[in-house]
């Protein structure tokens, strides 16, 4: 593959060529919501494809002839930055709609523990889990913590993904949740992808809380919601509402301070005991994940709400799990489902969506095409941001991803290997595999 200059002017138009399959993602039924049922299976894939972007957005996608007798682009030739795919794979940047970047240290204790036979809960009972990463984020500066998510965010890069959801989560005070976005946003200016960030001041409730939990719950309501609100250093607020974190009713009350602040809401919900859906999918929030306990009225609740179903299986495979979230049946009730890493130290430190998708069709049984419009499209909409994400089609960003495979069903069929060659966000080439100096 030809690979373009590695700063290419931005302001130069970028046309990619010679696209063995280019899946577009683009909407068959006009409808710019989530894709359902039988529509998830529709990668609008073109054969000897071809794109044009200029200024960081996606003008035209169609065939390479067609793109070389096009008037425009043969009078702008000479201008105009090629890169020749060879015959490779390429779609639009994968959209990591679930992530927890913000940590100093792997959990390896917790992780050894394991083998031995502890679960999750009672890890995090005897002193390990969330808590045990808040003393290092608490110890952190700023640049400190950004320098840790600005790594993460480059080895999702480096597997394809260019938007990714940011959540705190570990710094559990006021001061060390509001630097924990500070954070995520000083790493975020120095990435070229895009960054969602999330407040998630309600992952549990931390030590010095504990005689007093409802006292946490109203720090958050008053002061972190309002301040990462006022601050604009989040765009969602999140809950891990379950058992041995918060309850309905505390998400509730997080949910409405949330809401009354002007942020979305989103929340981690029966990851570990099942939790009935109604009353939450009454507050509309964008995103319910995990759903590891679902029962059928969830799902046709689901099925009927605009809410997207995240499902995160690296923390059912990470925690050694042989039960996975019900995704044949969500789909086929016509729940609108994503797939997001959930990166982080405790129960997956997965960075790799194609890694995701490889254990959406092994363990859950979707079929690569289903995975891929749920870790790109729906992810998208699954932060509110399809209109610019999610599908290569004239006037979205030009975020796309160049996998060296002839065919899609690669992408996760190579387990474990990363075949992604080249990452392209707002147009610009920002990561190749003959690039080493980034890995
Ligand atoms: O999504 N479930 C809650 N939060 C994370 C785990 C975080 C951790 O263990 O550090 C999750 O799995
Ligand atoms: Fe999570």
């Amino acid at each position: 593959m030809r690979a373009p200059p590695k700063k290419p002017n931005s302001t130069r138009p970028l046309l990619l060529q010679n696209i063995g399959q280019l899946l577009t993602l683009r909407s068959t039924s006009g409808n710019s919501g989530p894709r359902r049922a039988g529509d998830l299976k529709q990668l609008g894939i073109i054969e000897d494809g071809a794109i044009l972007c200029v200024g960081g957005k996606i003008v035209s996608v169609g065939d390479t002839r067609e793109a070389l007798r096009d008037s425009w682009i043969k009078k702008n030739r000479s201008q105009i930055v090629e890169i020749d795919c060879g015959g490779r794979v390429v779609l639009p940047g994968f959209v990591d709609s679930h992530t927890h970047p913000a940590f100093v240290s792997p959990r390896l204790v917790d992780f050894e523990e394991r083998t031995a036979g502890a679960t999750y809960e009672e890890i995090a009972e005897a002193g390990g889990g969330i808590r045990s990463s808040v003393e290092g984020v608490r110890a952190s500066n700023k640049a400190q913590l950004a320098g840790k998510v600005l790594v993460a965010l480059q080895e999702m890069m480096a597997h394809g993904t260019t938007t990714v959801e940011a959540k705190s989560g570990y710094g559990l005070s006021l001061d060390s949740e509001l630097k924990s976005l500070e954070a995520i946003q000083l790493a975020a200016a120095q990435w070229p992808g895009t960054v969602v960030p999330t407040l998630l001041g309600a992952h549990v409730v931390p030590t010095d809380f504990k005689n007093q939990p409802q006292k946490y719950v109203d720090l958050i309501c008053e002061q972190m919601i309002p301040q990462a609100s006022k601050r604009k250093l989040a765009r969602f607020v999140d809950v891990f509402c379950d058992r041995g974190a918060f309850s309905e009713q505390d998400t509730l009350k997080i949910f409405a301070a949330a809401r009354k602040n002007g942020l979305a809401v989103r929340a981690h919900i029966s990851q570990l005991a099942r939790t009935p859906l109604a009353k939450l999918l009454a507050m509309n929030p964008v995103s319910l994940d995990h759903l590891d306990h679902v029962d059928e009225t969830d799902v046709s609740q689901l099925a009927q709400s605009s809410t997207v179903a995240t499902l995160v299986p690296g923390a059912n495979y990470f925690l050694g799990l042989k039960h996975f979230p019900p995704a044949r049946n969500l789909i086929d009730a016509g729940v609108a489902v994503a797939l997001a890493t959930d990166f982080n130290p405790g129960s997956s430190p997965i960075a790799s969506m194609p890694f995701v998708l490889s254990l959406a069709s092994t363990q859950m049984g979707m079929s690569p095409a289903e995975a891929i419009s749920a870790a790109t499209i729906n992810a998208a909409c699954a932060l509110q941001i399809q209109e610019k994400k999610g599908s290569i089609e004239p006037g979205k960003d030009a975020d796309i991803a160049i996998y060296k495979v002839r065919d899609y069903r690669e992408i996760s069929y190579w387990a474990a290997s990363n075949r992604c060659e080249l990452v392209l966000a707002g147009g610009m080439a920002v990561t190749s595999r003959q690039d080493e100096s980034r890995r």
